[in-house]
């Protein structure tokens, strides 16, 4: 009498699955990705990209945004009263415009538009910041929105003055 062929042992967690070792045929479409195999990656891809855009935001909440140092602008009995004065904050690419609203009161805004980036001017007549290039206007002391397209108020540029001298201390994007 012959021994019995040697059959793998189906216990045997590192040997191939029991139907395979019944039917021990090769297809060519064994080597294809499963739908599971698919749905995997394709969660792995999608936790991907929102770890990646979550990394992203993060960052533009966290980088340092240039406020600027504070620096001198230019004599307080340059400016007067009700005249809009040309100045460059916090980089000298970085066109900006003060208005003393009073003999104590003085306001300064970036001259970017908030809406895309024309420069605003002081209209005294209307009492306002003007953009020609949209019809945007903004408020004269807190640069917010009156009208227009923009959505967001005027960068605010906190000044002081300084014994005779208007300072830019900082700006508010
Ligand atoms: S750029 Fe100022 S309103 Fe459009």
């Amino acid at each position: 009498m012959t021994d019995p062929p040697d059959r793998p042992n189906p216990l045997d967690v590192h040997s191939e699955p029991l139907w395979k070792q019944d039917f021990p045929y090769d297809s060519a479409g064994e080597e294809e990705v499963t739908r599971r195999e698919f749905a995997r990656y394709l969660a792995l891809g999608s936790a991907a990209l929102a770890a990646g855009t979550l990394g992203i935001a993060a960052w533009t909440q966290l980088r340092t945004i240039n406020t600027g140092e504070p620096q001198p602008i230019v004599a307080l009995d340059e400016v007067t009263v009700g005249e809009p004065y040309l100045f460059s904050y916090p980089t000298g690419n970085d066109p900006a415009i003060l208005l003393r609203t009073s003999v104590t009161d003085i306001v300064a805004f970036s001259q970017k538009c908030t809406h895309l980036g024309c420069v605003v001017y002081f209209q005294a007549a209307e009492d306002r910041w003007h953009c020609p290039c949209h019809e945007g206007n903004f408020e004269t002391t807190t640069g917010n929105v009156l009208s227009g397209p923009p959505t967001r108020p005027l960068g605010r540029i906190d000044v002081e003055v300084r014994g005779d001298t208007i300072w830019a201390l900082g700006s508010r994007p």
